[in-house]
């Protein structure tokens, strides 16, 4: 079983390059994946080693990132301020790190990285008892990454950047993660002295793998099972590439805990996402943000769901977008419905077509199933609600509240000019304009307009001038 407690660990995390590639006034390492920045997922992972320390290292726009972060305890910001290197950045986390057995060097731009990698580095750098060793990989596609070159005995002997590498290297499938564990002991000598006479005139990490084996020091590689891991988002072309695959890996994690998901190629779970057993998600479905969906539930298709809650048995049918709003077991939404911030609708609610809700409670078993605007309201239980009612929330200036008490059935095409209240078991008659409150049992009907309704031929005529 994999060792996840590395007490003797201190993990430095280099995120301070501008990322110039991603043409971005974000730095880097704040840009998304599934909903959750880069930044996030490598600390998620770092802090499951349980090391001794974290040091991050940030420069480009360091404010943003660290207000992103917060604090965490066993957290240092540490600021480089000219980005001259990798191996320039790891160095500036010095004056942070004691007492601990090894270093491990991760990037902030590559989220796939799990756990159990970086654990299996840490294991194989320890059991050889090497002084530096780097994780690598044999991907699909080479390009952009350091090549890992080795003498005639197998011997890693160098990593050379593709910017600095010979026709002949560029050959080269094995490359470099741009991870490494390396002996605390060794780490700040070497580091002391690697020179910037290279392609980029950067102080470069990799080389610390020639001046260890000068210096009689030992290195190796270890190799990662699944090369994606590895994938650096380097510019937006990445990023999307580098979502597809977490995408995949997230739906499998759904599907493998009892999820059904139809056409998942179509459909969008981001990672903040929670699903309970047996519920069905169906083809073309957003799922964003911290939405929690119950047990039983059906979604879709194309729906979408941004911070929404839904409790069990949920049927969400096509169309529908729900918006920071929660939703009671065994209700009933869409197709096409729009709920959004603040609705908060009981059990056994129902929802039809076109039908938009805000900020309103709903109470159980309530019907509001056609053409419907309700904002700013409480809707107390079994109400009927009839096609094309209107709370009349807004007059320009303010909002007002309407509230309806339990039972109630509002005839089709009615305004409820709000502020109104409406009391329980009230019945109000189709197309009434409600302007003041509705006592409790008996019918209402508005007055109908004053408007007399005049024949075209006793209209009055406009002249011509
Ligand atoms: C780097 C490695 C390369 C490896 C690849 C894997 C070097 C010189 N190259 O290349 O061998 O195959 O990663 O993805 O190490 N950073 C700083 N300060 C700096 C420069 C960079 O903190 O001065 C940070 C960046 O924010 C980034 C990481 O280091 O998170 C890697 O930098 P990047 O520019 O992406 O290096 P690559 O060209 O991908
Ligand atoms: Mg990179």
């Amino acid at each position: 079983m994999t060792q996840l407690h590395y007490p003797d660990l201190q993990v430095c995390v280099l995120a301070a390059g501008k990322g110039k590639r991603m043409h971005s006034n974000l730095p880097k390492v704040l840009h998304k994946v599934l909903g959750r920045a880069m930044i996030d997922y490598i600390l998620h992972t770092v802090e499951s080693l349980t090391p001794k320390g974290i040091a991050v290292v940030t420069g480009h726009a360091s404010e943003k990132v660290r207000e992103h972060v917060g604090q965490p305890a066993n957290l240092e910001w540490v600021i480089q301020d000219k980005q001259l290197g990798t191996g320039h950045a790891v160095k500036q986390c010095e004056k942070v790190i004691r007492d601990v057995r090894d270093v491990l060097i991760v990037c902030g731009d590559t989220p796939l990285l799990s756990a159990e990698t970086l654990s299996n580095l840490v294991e194989g750098h320890r059991k050889a008892n090497t002084d530096v060793t780097v994780l690598s990989a044999i991907p699909s596609n080479p390009f952009g990454y350091g090549r890992i070159v080795r003498d005639g005995h197998g011997q890693v002997s160098s990593i050379v950047e593709e910017k600095d590498a010979s026709a002949e290297q560029q050959n080269i499938s094995e490359v470099s993660s741009g991870i490494y564990c390396v002996r605390f002991e060794v780490l700040f000598d070497l580091l002391r002295a690697i020179g910037n006479t290279n392609a980029q005139s950067e102080y470069y990490l990799p080389d610390i793998v020639p001046l260890a084996l000068e210096a009689g020091q030992s290195v190796e590689a270890v190799a990662m099972h699944d090369a994606n891991e590895m994938f650096g988002v380097n510019d937006r072309i990445h990023l999307s590439q580098v979502e597809d695959l977490m995408q995949k890996r997230i739906i499998e994690d759904w599907q493998r805990r009892g999820v059904t998901i139809e056409k998942p190629e179509t459909v969008r779970i981001e990672a903040g996402v929670s699903i309970g057993l047996d519920t069905t998600i169906q083809a073309g479905c957003y799922l964003i943000g911290s939405t929690q969906i119950g047990d039983e539930c059906k979604v879709g298709p194309n729906a979408v769901l941004v911070d929404a809650r839904l409790d069990d048995r949920v049927n969400v049918f096509a169309f529908s977008h729900i918006h920071g709003a929660s939703v009671g077991s065994d209700t009933l939404i869409g197709p096409y419905a729009r709920l959004r911030p603040g609705a908060a609708l009981d059990e056994k609610v129902h929802i039809g077509n076109f039908v938009e809700i805000k900020n309103s409670v709903v109470a159980e078993g309530s019907k509001i199933n056609h053409l419907s605007y309700i904002g700013d309201a409480n809707i107390g239980s079994n109400c009927n609600i009839g096609a094309g009612t209107i709370t009349c929330n807004y007059d320009g200036a303010n909002k007002f509240e309407t509230n309806i008490g339990n039972n109630v059935f509002v005839g089709s095409v009615t305004q409820l000019v709000a502020p109104v209240t409406v009391g329980n078991d009230a019945t109000i008659g189709a197309g009434s304009t409600i302007t003041r409150d509705v006592t409790a049992g008996g019918l209402t009907l508005s007055e109908r307009s004053k408007t007399k309704y005049l024949p075209l031929w006793e209209r009055p005529v406009k002249v011509k001038s």
